[in-house]
């Protein structure tokens, strides 16, 4: 089955246009069916002849390039407008797993790229979207500076862009469509996305986040995942008596080693978020996973996280978005909760990762695990979808892709 790619552009001066062109003749070099849209802008006049992006060329596309170029450290506002335009369709959980990846230009190589790109995905979390980043240490990336998030160019006055940002561009959109079709095949083959392997990972202090893990995995296996359970190193919270479910007298999970995130096709990670950030056991391991060279544990797979705040604002957002940074430096590809699941906005309806307020309670909410449960369940999913290439024997062109939502 040909995926179908969308490749939304914002241009005045012509450099996303030129971005947005090669991307899409990377995703039609990959056999891709494309459309490359303009969206409208109310202050300039389009010199463009391309047609305008509607909301529904979203529901069209199972992968998107989202071109947008970078006004004060975010996209523009006609792009951020097209995007909002497409609330209706979000509001019926019509956009999940769109698999998305986003292209960006400044004036200033400081300029708020790495910004703009973040805010992009962090839109289309809302969504349910996945993000993918540019592939690990690529030439391509490099050449470009080594972003992470997607790709991101220094813009000329003219709107000139050079031969390696065009060939960065290109890859993008070769690669969105790739990832794209590799997750059409084995949606069609393995509809239950099951057989994934799973590595729950949890900080080892906090008796919240490691029942919240507990609920992740619980929800992973219900899709048939083999699933690995483990702790970060350090003091592991004392167990407290007369637990709830399936917690009270379980072991303590072994400590995670690299190998667990290697073992895995897609993973989930949970801290205690303090001082805004998520625990420094968390952060620390995923430091010691990054290599010297060369493509990590985590590149190429599912992965998201969840947290456990002192009180509903103390970073249950934030510090699972900037968890996000650094799963995209693994390489790994974001597949948030989003608003897939009446579960998602029972738990407080944080669309980036479960998250628990322990001013709520000691221990996480019904809501909370049910949330929780979800996440797993989707990542496992994720994980079955991107893990390999299922024999090509079971798909056939008649076979109906469904989008489902997660
Ligand atoms: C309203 C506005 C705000 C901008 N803000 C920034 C900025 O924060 N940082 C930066 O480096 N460039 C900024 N720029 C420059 C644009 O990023 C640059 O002109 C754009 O990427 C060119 O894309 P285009 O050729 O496709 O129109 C801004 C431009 C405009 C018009």
């Amino acid at each position: 089955m040909t995926p179908k790619v969308a490749v939304v552009y914002h241009s005045r001066r012509g450099t996303m246009r030129a971005l947005a062109e090669a991307a899409a003749e990377g995703a039609r070099a990959y056999g891709a069916q494309v459309r490359l849209l303009g969206v409208a802008d109310d202050k300039a006049i389009s010199e463009w002849p391309e047609p305008e992006a509607a909301p529904e060329d979203m529901l069209w596309a199972d992968g998107l390039v989202l071109a947008a170029p970078t006004y004060f450290g975010n996209p523009s506002s006609p792009f951020k407008r097209f995007l909002e335009s497409t609330s209706p369709l979000w509001a019926q959980g019509l956009l999940a797993d769109r698999i998305v990846t986003g292209l960006t230009a400044s004036t200033c190589l400081h300029g708020g790229r790495e910004g703009t790109l973040l805010a992009l995905y962090q839109s289309v979390y809302h969504w349910g979207a996945w993000a993918l980043g540019p592939e690990p240490s690529s030439a391509e990336a490099m050449a470009m500076g080594g972003n992470p998030y997607g790709l991101a160019v220094t813009s000329a006055r003219d709107g000139a862009v050079g031969e390696a940002e065009l060939a960065a561009a290109w890859s993008a959109g070769h690669r969105l469509a790739a990832t794209t079709a590799q997750v059409q095949r084995a949606a069609r083959a393995d509809d239950a996305g099951g057989r994934a392997r799973v590595t729950v990972v949890h900080c080892a202090e906090d008796e919240t986040v490691r029942m919240l893990a507990q609920e992740c995995a619980a929800g992973a296996r219900e899709l048939g995942a083999e699933v690995r359970l483990r702790r970060l190193a350090g003091p592991a919270a004392p167990r407290a008596a007369g637990l709830p479910g399936p917690m009270s007298g379980a072991p303590a999970a072994a400590v995670v080693t690299a190998d667990d995130v290697a073992w895995a096709d897609s993973l989930l990670f949970g801290a205690r978020v303090r001082s805004g950030a998520l625990a420094a056991s968390l952060l620390g391991f995923l430091q010691s996973l990054e290599p010297e060279t060369g493509p990590g544990p985590l590149a190429g797979k599912p992965a998201s996280g969840f947290a456990c705040t002192p009180r509903p604002h103390a970073g249950s957002e934030s510090a699972l978005l900037a968890l996000n940074n650094v799963l995209h430096h693994g390489g790994a590809v974001v597949v948030p909760p989003g608003y897939t699941d009446p579960a998602v906005f029972a738990a407080g309806g944080n669309p980036y990762g479960t998250s628990h307020p322990r001013s709520a309670g000691a221990l996480p909410t019904a809501q909370a695990l049910a949330a929780a449960r979800h996440q797993g369940r989707r990542i496992a999913l994720a994980g079955g979808r991107l893990r390999r290439e299922p024999a090509l024997a079971a798909v056939t062109s008649d076979t109906p892709l469904e989008k489902e939502v997660i």
